[in-house]
């Protein structure tokens, strides 16, 4: 029996679209930073005396199609390392309540930990992190603290995760914006297939990403929170122009999303740098330095009531450990 801890990150630079759906190889690389409020926990073990995965999440059992996923990743390992029984898997998303941001990113790296720990098998975090893309492709990600890189590689063995700063040592910071609990109508594997196949834009997208990757290291390197932050909302942007321009075009944006990205703009022309990010989904995550934190947690207590107001310091990778049955 064996446990992992991951937490969730959010992407700088997205991930959005792949070249090979199997193995879930990106068309581009991305980088995110991990958060330490938001991370899964899960407990696998195999039993000889299942007949069937038996798996529940937030102590709930799940069934059909999001069964069928984690059956398929736990198929990965059971070859990996060559054994046969099916397993428990229990598992537990840690969010703030009601915050619609539980992840598939913290899931299957935690999932990747426990399930080949479990199976008897002592993976590299490279390894790890090759694993953990089979079940998400930003879990890959969720594998190391801090600022990290998803190299695309061309396939299974080139496509894998590398921190670029584990300890994050300068006052970068995000705060998340909880604009909605529902779920989300398109799920982000949907929608990116469908911006790959039908945007007619997704080749300069490429562009964008090769040219946002160069400048977001840099300003990494540089500790320049302003050059982190303005790139990635031109990055999240350019991504969510690529939702908008496939056929039949769709938006993760509600109208809550378009407050919260005008109180962050409000505060920028009130001289307080912050910028905005957005996934596949409508919740809005603000980039900015610590040192204005109280102000622009004031500012957007002006729209949002301030318990949907999560702030988030860069998280650590993943813990694995063993358990006596
Ligand atoms: C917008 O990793 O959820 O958050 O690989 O199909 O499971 P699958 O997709 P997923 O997509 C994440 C998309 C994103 C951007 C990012 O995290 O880089």
């Amino acid at each position: 029996m064996a446990t992992a801890k991951a937490h969730t990150n959010i992407a700088l630079v997205k991930y959005w679209g792949k070249k090979d759906q199997d193995l879930i190889i990106p068309q581009t690389d991305s980088l995110s930073m991990t958060l330490d409020e938001f991370y899964t926990t899960t407990r696998v073990s195999f039993d000889p005396a299942l007949t069937a995965d038996q798996i529940t999440v937030n102590d709930q059992p799940v069934t059909g199609d999001g069964a069928a996923r984690i059956t398929r990743f736990l198929d990965i390992v059971r070859q990996l390392s060559g054994r046969h029984e099916f397993a428990h898997v229990d598992s537990h998303n840690h969010v703030p309540t009601a915050a619609g941001l539980a992840s598939s990113a913290s899931a299957f790296a935690a999932l990747a930990g426990a399930a080949s720990r479990a199976a008897g098998l002592d993976l590299s975090r490279r390894d790890l992190s090759r694993l953990a893309r089979r079940g998400s492709g930003s879990a890959t990600r969720s594998i190391y603290g801090g600022l990290v890189e998803w190299h695309r590689g061309h396939d299974d063995a080139s496509s894998y995760a590398d921190p670029i700063m584990e300890k994050v040592d300068f006052g970068l910071e995000m705060l998340a914006i909880m604009v909605s609990t529902g779920r989300k109508k398109i799920s982000s594997r949907y929608g990116m297939q469908s911006s790959v196949i039908s945007s007619p834009y997704y080749d300069s997208w490429k562009e964008v990403v090769e040219s946002n990757m160069a400048t977001m290291k840099a300003a990494i390197a540089a500790h320049d929170i302003q050059a982190i932050g303005h790139t990635a909302e031109e990055n999240a942007l350019r991504m969510h122009a690529l939702t908008l321009s496939a056929d039949p075009g769709y938006t993760y944006f509600n109208s809550e999303t378009l407050s919260a990205i005008a109180a962050v703009r409000r505060l920028r022309e009130q001289g307080i740098n912050c910028y905005f990010t957005m996934d596949a989904g409508p919740n809005v995550k603000v980039i900015y330095d610590r040192a204005d934190r109280d102000r622009i947690v004031d500012g957007l207590a002006q729209t949002f009531d301030r318990d949907r107001l999560v702030v988030s310091q860069a998280g650590p990778g993943i813990e694995i450990w063993d358990e006596n049955n």
